[in-house]
This record gives structure tokens, C-alpha cells and sequence, in this order.
């Protein structure tokens, strides 16, 4: 949809040139959290598209490449003459100087890691960044080759402790260059040197908050979608797609149909607070569909992870097709895709599918519908500020993500009414028990049980039992792409296991995971 405030913010944003840097979301977050607008945009993107934007200021991430190989990536050189400031990172400050005619040294091994950085003189870009008089910082790098010497005009203003320049610039020009990265938490004084580009040297503005994105949002709905149209919201209890629907409320009140599928495999009461929540909270008609016997049928037999995916999603789809079709004077469906979804399938190249994630993308084709996507330019985290500052429940907002096919991919083997009854009463005790740890859940970004698969001998008094193992997995993590094992309070895991064996006597054993992604993925299929 066109809920997309680039033009609005541009006279306020940042541009940055994606080389395929595994930081380039990594810069976006530490600008959005400075309160300015960015975008990343392919880095073959032209400078007259660049130009067209009125962006304040452009960043050239980082990426694997050197300018030297046949292929690399390059951005338009004419970027640099944009007369808007410009800052490279790593590969981008290679670039720079491979095109100002400065000269790149092809390096041989690469250096990762901290390096000690040592001040030449100061520029507007490196400004404060050491307190100490040493004129010593310490930063994150990681590349192979480096800047020999500077183009033109610029001042080497940093060197690493082995002599590589760290920094350079041209002050009148606008121009910067870091060989190591500012957004990686490692370099001490990177929130500083992010600070001056963005306020000192581009001349931003620290404008953009949750608030004001409600505020701009709103209106944009309104005139996307007149003032007679209708919109499908596609709910599935979780944050991002109920904050959509909060929005759309405030913007479209009862011309706002939310829908929501409980195909039976999401967790103990789950229907029930989205059903009193939604059809209480929101102005517009909320339709409930239960479809749990039609989802267990489909699944009888069916023991490979892929296949129950495959199965889940595609019973989605008609279930929601179904009752979307029955919708008379509905032109538009609203979906709760955020930034980080839009990179992943946009401008990186598509990965390796390790599991066939499950969602209602597909959908507007097929039926017809257009698509509104009002969040696709937030991250999680400010997802979840747009939905506090919309009154959203805190239990909604602060939710655990919950995969699409729900507790099916947390049942390995066959998934029966039996085990999920199982599952969805110890996934539930170890919730209410996780819930009197705050500093645990604070520190979570899930924490769940699952049916191992495995059977094992038990003994209850006196007498020998063969039943299910459980597992309690729980994880920290950034974004759900990578993740570390945490280890819950020990006096969480008695309390949990105790009442386990109280309250679900057919669990015989119950056993802790301690596997991080990777090697591990966070579900179990
Ligand atoms: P994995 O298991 O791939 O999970 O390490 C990473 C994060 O994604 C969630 N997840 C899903 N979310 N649809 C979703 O919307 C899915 O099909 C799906 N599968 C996994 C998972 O809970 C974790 O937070």
C-alpha cells in the first residue's frame, strides 16, 4: 500500500546503500533509535532516484565484496556529487576511494575482530569520541581490504594500531569514510560517530517517534482507502498484526473486519482472549472461525516437519479464502508485514529455506484483494511502541512470537487431539510459573515446552508407567535469526516439573534444552 511515508520523512531521512553487509540492518536499527526515518535501499539504486528522495544523507554499508573483483558491486558514482553528505562504512569507504581516486589496497587476510584506534586529528565526524587524552578508541572490524591512501582532498583522521587508516574525510565536501563499523556495539564510541553524521554533519532532526508515526499513518489509511471501502484484517493474535488492526481501527473505525482462524494448535485459552479482546476492543464486525477438526483431519498420519508446514499453511489459505469470499464490499486486506520481512525477502539474496515459514502472504493475488502493509517500515521494537502508545493490552503487546503452525511444529511425530491436549496444558504451567520470574521472562524472547517425540519408563507409586518426555526450551534473542540457550531460575524448573508430574501424570520425564541457533533452529521443526 501506499502507507508509505517516504516522501514524508525524506526531507528528514537517510538513505542507506545495502553492499550485504550483515550490519545493514544493524546501522538502520541504531539510526531509528537516534529517532531518525532510514530506509535501505539495493545499492545499484541510481543517484537521480537517490537525488528524487531529498534524503539529508547517504550511508554505503559494508559487504563481502572487493572493488578489485570482476562483478563487484558498485554504486552510481555520481552519488558523490549528489552535494549530499555521504558516509562509507567498510567495502563503503573502499568504494569511495576507489572511485575518488584514492587507492585500495587488495588484502590478503582479513582482520576481525577489536582494534585499538588511535585520533590523528579530529573532523566533524569523529568529534568526542575519546574523552581520554591518548585519543584512543577501540572499534569492531571486519574486512580484507584496505585504504592505502585517501583521494584527494581528504584528511586521514584515525589509524588502527597496525598503521591502517580507521577514518578519513572531506569536511567541505561532506565526505566520510570508516573502515570499521559504528553500528556494532563493539566500537566504544560508535552511538557518537552515528550521532555526528546524522545531527551535526547532515543536519538531522531526532523526529521519529511512535507517536508521530500514528499521527502520519493515520490520515494515509484514510485517503488509501476512501471514505466508503472496507478492509479484511488478517488477525493472528500476535503483535504485529494486531497493532494493524488498532490502527486501522482508529483510522476506518466499523469499516474494519477483523478475522482470525484458530486452527487448534495455539496455546491453552489463547481463542478465548483474542476473542474477548478483539470483539470488546475494536469498533468494526471481528469474525472468529473455528477449524480445529478440519486442521487435526488434514494432519492424521502426517509425521515429517515440511510436510505438516506445507499442510497447515495451504488449510490456512482455504479456510481464510472461504470466509473472505464471503465478504461482500471488501476490497482491501491489511497484513502486519514489518521491515525486517520486507529486507528479508526484498534486497538480500534469497537464503537456503530451512523451514517454509508459515503466513497469509500469497493471499491478496489469489483473491483479489489489494494489500495494505501500514507497519512494513518498523522494526519489532517499534512495533511494539506504536502498539503501547495505542493502548494495546500489554498482554498482547509483550506476547512471545508464536509460530504460525502454532504447537504443531512443537509435537514431533503425528500431531493427535491427545498430544496437543498434553502440550497445551504443560505449555500453560510453565507459562503461570515463568510469569513469577520477571527477571527470566525480561530476558526471553521465548520460553516454551515441547513433545520431544521420545518415550520413556517411568515409575508412579510403585508401579511402572511408559509415557512422553517434555522439553522446556528457552532462548534470548535480537530477531529470531540467531539465538543462545538461556538457562530458566532453577526454582522455575522445580516448581514447573513438580506440577507437571501433579497435574499430567502421562509425562514421565522432563528434560531441559540447551541448543542454540545454530546448530539449532529455536522450534523443533
Ligand atoms: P526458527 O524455528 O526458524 O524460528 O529458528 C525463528 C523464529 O520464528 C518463529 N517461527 C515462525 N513464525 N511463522 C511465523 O510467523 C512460522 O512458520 C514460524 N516458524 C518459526 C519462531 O517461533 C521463532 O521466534
Amino acid at each position: 500500500m501506499s502507507t508509505n511515508c517516504r516522501n514524508e520523512n525524506s526531507d528528514n531521512s537517510i538513505i542507506i546503500l545495502d553492499f550485504g553487509s550483515q550490519y545493514s540492518m544493524l546501522i538502520a536499527r541504531r539510526i531509528r533509535e537516534a529517532r531518525v526515518y532510514c530506509e535501505i535501499l539495493p545499492y545499484h539504486t541510481s543517484a537521480a532516484e537517490i537525488a528524487s528522495r531529498k534524503s539529508r544523507g547517504v550511508i554505503i554499508s559494508g559487504g563481502p565484496g572487493s572493488v578489485y573483483e570482476e562483478g563487484a558491486p558498485l554504486c552510481d558514482p555520481k552519488i558523490f556529487t549528489l552535494g549530499v553528505p555521504v558516509l562509507g562504512i567498510c567495502y563503503g569507504m573502499q568504494l569511495m576511494a576507489f572511485f575518488l581516486r584514492g587507492q585500495v589496497n587488495k588484502g590478503h587476510k582479513s582482520e576481525l575482530g577489536k582494534a585499538e584506534v588511535h585520533i590523528i586529528q579530529e573532523d566533524p565526524l569523529i568529534a568526542g569520541v575519546s574523552p581520554s587524552e591518548e585519543n584512543i578508541f577501540h572499534a569492531w572490524m571486519s574486512h580484507r581490504d584496505q585504504v592505502l591512501s585517501p583521494p584527494l582532498g581528504f584528511q586521514v583522521t584515525a589509524r588502527t594500531s597496525n598503521g591502517i587508516i580507521a577514518a578519513m574525510g572531506s569536511p567541505g565536501e561532506k565526505i566520510y569514510g570508516l573502515q570499521f563499523h559504528p553500528e556494532v556495539v563493539h566500537t566504544t564510541a560508535g552511538t557518537t560517530i552515528i550521532n555526528n553524521f546524522l545531527f551535526n554533519i547532515c543536519g538531522c532532526s531526532p523526529g521519529w517517534t511512535p507517536g508521530n508515526f500514528i499521527e502520519k499513518t493515520i490520515p494515509e489509511i484514510q485517503a488509501e482507502i476512501g471514505n466508503k471501502e472496507r478492509v479484511l484484517c488478517a488477525l493472528s493474535g500476535g503483535v504485529d498484526s494486531s497493532v494493524v488492526a488498532f490502527l486501522l481501527d482508529k483510522a476506518l473505525k466499523e469499516r474494519v473486519v477483523c478475522i482470525f482462524v484458530d486452527h487448534g494448535l495455539i496455546r491453552e485459552h489463547e481463542a478465548r482472549e483474542i476473542n474477548n479482546t478483539f470483539s470488546q476492543m475494536l469498533k468494526g464486525d471481528f469474525i472468529f472461525i473455528d477449524a480445529r477438526e478440519r486442521f487435526l483431519k488434514k494432519l492424521t498420519g502426517i509425521t515429517d516437519p515440511e510436510e505438516k508446514r506445507r499442510i497447515i499453511g495451504r488449510e490456512f489459505i482455504e479456510v481464510f479464502k472461504d470466509a473472505a469470499l464471503s465478504l461482500k464490499g471488501v476490497n482491501y486486506l491489511a497484513q502486519g508485514t514489518i521491515y525486517s520481512d520486507v529486507i528479508e525477502s526484498g534486497s538480500l539474496p534469497s537464503a537456503e529455506t530451512i523451514k517454509s515459514h508459515h503466513n497469509v502472504g500469497g493471499l491478496p493475488a489469489e483473491l483479489g484483494f489489494k494489500l495494505i502493509e501500514p507497519l512494513k517500515e518498523l522494526f519489532k521494537d517499534e512495533v511494539r511502541q506504536v502498539g503501547r502508545q495505542l493502548g494495546i493490552p500489554a498482554s498482547i503487546i509483550d506476547r512471545q512470537p508464536f509460530p504460525g503452525p502454532g504447537l504443531a511444529v512443537r509435537i514431533v511425530g503425528e500431531v493427535t487431539a491427545e498430544k496437543l491436549d498434553l502440550l497445551k496444558k504443560a505449555d500453560y504451567i510453565l507459562q503461570q510459573e515463568a510469569s513469577r520470574c520477571p527477571s527470566f521472562t525480561g530476558q526471553a524472547w521465548q520460553y516454551f515446552a515441547v513433545l520431544t517425540g521420545i518415550q520413556s519408563v517411568g515409575v508412579r507409586e510403585g508401579k511402572r508407567t511408559y509415557g512422553p518426555a517434555l522439553a522446556i526450551r528457552a532462548v534470548s534473542s535480537e530477531d529470531g535469526m540467531t539465538a543462545e540457550w538461556i538457562l530458566p531460575p532453577v526454582e522455575l524448573l522445580q516448581r514447573f516439573t513438580c506440577r507437571v508430574y501433579q497435574e499430567i501424570p502421562e509425562i514421565t520425564r522432563v528434560l531441559l534444552d540447551t541448543t542454540s541457533k545454530p546448530p539449532g533452529t529455536i522450534e523443533w521443526e
